[in-house]
């Protein structure tokens, strides 16, 4: 048996038992989607979004890219925010990192890795912003480990610089945004940072027209 065709049997298998438990889940699920939480995560094959919070089909809506960026010219990254914060009306944004992501660590390198440098470059300047910090680290590990924190912190304020989120805050007092960092080696998700709906917005970033 080809390994893709393992994928299609798993799937006849998993919709079988959940016509078992539920008859109308899937006639429930395709008439509407109102999840309350939009995931930002890693693309990293080991970070499966609904396995490590244990949720259900229909709960999250989810975007996923190298390293869990929040990059203000992916247009990607902007509709899902817009559909997300503007149609589904998500209560809460979650950027989740993990530790020893291979987004960052290749960030941290001189190495010239074509094309995927325009967009680890993103990564770099967030080394930059915080280099008098990682650069205090005692080994490489350390530093990796911080840069994903950090990391995640920056790409939250990422989301509160977008007119999308300042204009929801204004209006409707959501949503919340969350900073997480999954460890690969124990499966934890630990809170790193946040942002309350209405938290203060450094001035240059700050709309005022909105
Ligand atoms: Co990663």
């Amino acid at each position: 048996m080809e390994t893709y065709q393992k994928l299609l049997l798993e799937n006849k298998a998993w919709a079988g038992e959940k016509i078992q438990d539920d008859p109308n889940f899937f006639k429930r699920l395709e008439q509407i989607q109102t999840p309350d939480f939009l995931w930002i995560g890693c693309s990293d094959s080991r970070v499966s979004t609904s396995r490590v919070t244990g949720t259900q089909p229909g709960e999250i809506f989810v975007h996923r890219n190298i390293a869990n960026m929040v990059v203000h010219t992916d247009l990607n990254l902007l509709s899902v925010l817009e559909y997300a914060v503007v149609h589904l009306k998500v209560k809460h944004i979650i950027v989740c990192g993990h530790y020893g992501c291979g987004g960052v660590k290749a960030a941290m390198t001189s190495h010239n890795f074509g094309i995927i440098n325009k967009w680890l470059r993103n990564i770099k300047d967030v080394y930059r912003i915080h280099e008098d910090e990682l650069n205090s680290l005692a080994n490489e590990e350390q530093r990796t480990n911080r840069l994903v924190e950090l990391n995640v912190q920056e790409q939250v304020m990422n989301l509160a610089k977008t007119s999308i989120i300042q204009k929801a805050w204004k209006y409707d007092h959501v949503p919340h945004l969350h900073g997480w960092v999954y460890g690969l080696n124990d499966g934890i998700i630990k809170p790193i940072f946040e942002m309350p709906a209405g938290s203060p917005i450094e001035p240059p970033y700050a709309f005022d027209d909105l």
